[in-house]
């Protein structure tokens, strides 16, 4: 297959409804990272996603629409709590787990779960491309499963060049994060993956619980085997190193830090998987990460590094 990029304007944005709309998949542009989408009312174009991504069969994905109105047509129980969280953070990195009431997203999407995500993301592109379509996307994040999330069009073609028809180029993602994903329970809000949108700005609504899953447990148990998937990994080893200040990071990288090994000091949240892109570009060994305070989107960025890193955590 061959695989063309085209840019987010009106002629790039009618190729992406018209394969969409004949069961194809394209990826798109959105504030977090760049997604695999397909029409998210048709299994046959979901299967499409899942292959050409190699993406484990048991991971379900999230429903894209171009706002609430869309989302109380597909068979979900959308609390008020919910309804006053979209309308603040709404179009945006918000993702939030609904249970079913009825099956019209088909059981593809969500993997057999008797719930569903969904979210409307921030970009006038992809909300475009939705609108026009008339029906909500199901999109992944647009990389090959297992490395870093695609922040530009162009690490989407690193990743899927041949196996996807169409990639939309938006330019480089504003966040350049995954989203915010939480769920509901007992009047509280669960985070399950952060992103963006960050507890504090959730805690406004209601309780925030961050979600054991968050920490990967791995900072506390550094040897459990199997309770952490590897994930938005590059080809490197990445360390992270859980320093107390800079100047600590700076001494312990000094001992350690060998031929072909690189340093990101200072991890900021839009650069994050482009910089971890470039250094396996640089052909780097290991990369030691200096693991952010775990607040506001410092506790995204915290997640992603540790998921990363899997058990390489080192406190020097
Ligand atoms: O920012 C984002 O969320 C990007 C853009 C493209 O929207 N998408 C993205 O998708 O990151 P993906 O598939 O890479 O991550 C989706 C996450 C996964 O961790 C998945 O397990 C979780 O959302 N998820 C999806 N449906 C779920 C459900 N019903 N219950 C629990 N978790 C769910
Ligand atoms: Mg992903």
């Amino acid at each position: 297959m061959n695989t063309i990029i085209k840019k987010a304007d009106s002629d790039g944005v009618s190729e992406a409804v018209k394969l969409l709309q004949n069961g194809e998949i394209a990826a798109i542009p959105t504030e977090t990272v760049y997604g695999l989408a397909a029409n998210a009312l048709d299994p046959v174009a979901i299967e499409k996603i899942f292959t050409a991504k190699g993406r484990p069969l048991d991971n379900p994905l999230i429903v894209h629409v171009s706002g609430i109105e869309m989302a109380r047509k597909l068979g979900l129980e959308i609390l008020p709590l919910a309804e006053r969280l979209a309308e603040r953070f709404w179009a945006g990195a918000l993702t939030m787990i609904f249970r079913r009431t009825a099956e019209i997203i088909p059981p593809e999407v969500s993997r057999g779960l008797d719930t569903v995500a969904v979210r409307a993301p921030d970009n006038p592109a992809a909300l475009e491309i939705i609108r026009l379509c008339g029906f909500p996307l199901a999109a992944p994040s647009a990389n090959a499963s297992g490395s870093p999330s695609p922040t530009s069009a162009q690490h989407v073609l690193a990743d899927l060049n041949g196996k996807i028809p169409l990639i939309i180029d938006g330019g480089e993602c504003r966040h350049g994060l995954e989203s915010t994903v939480i769920a509901f329970g007992g009047g509280k809000i669960r985070i399950l993956r952060p992103g963006a949108i960050t507890p504090e700005m959730l805690s406004e609504y209601a309780e925030v619980i961050v979600d054991d899953v968050v920490f990967a447990k791995a900072a506390e148990n550094p040897k459990s085997p199997g309770t952490a998937h590897k994930h938005y990994s590059p080809k490197a080893h990445v360390i992270a190193v859980f320093a107390e200040s800079a100047d600590n990071f700076t001494k312990y990288v000094d001992m350690n830090k060998q031929e072909n090994d690189h340093i990101i000091a200072a991890p900021e949240a839009p650069t994050f998987f482009a910089r971890l892109r470039e250094l396996d570009a640089l052909g780097a060994e290991r990369i030691f990460i200096r693991l952010p305070e775990p607040e506001g989107i410092g506790l995204a960025l915290y997640n992603r590094i540790i998921r990363a890193a899997e058990f390489n955590i080192i406190k020097p």
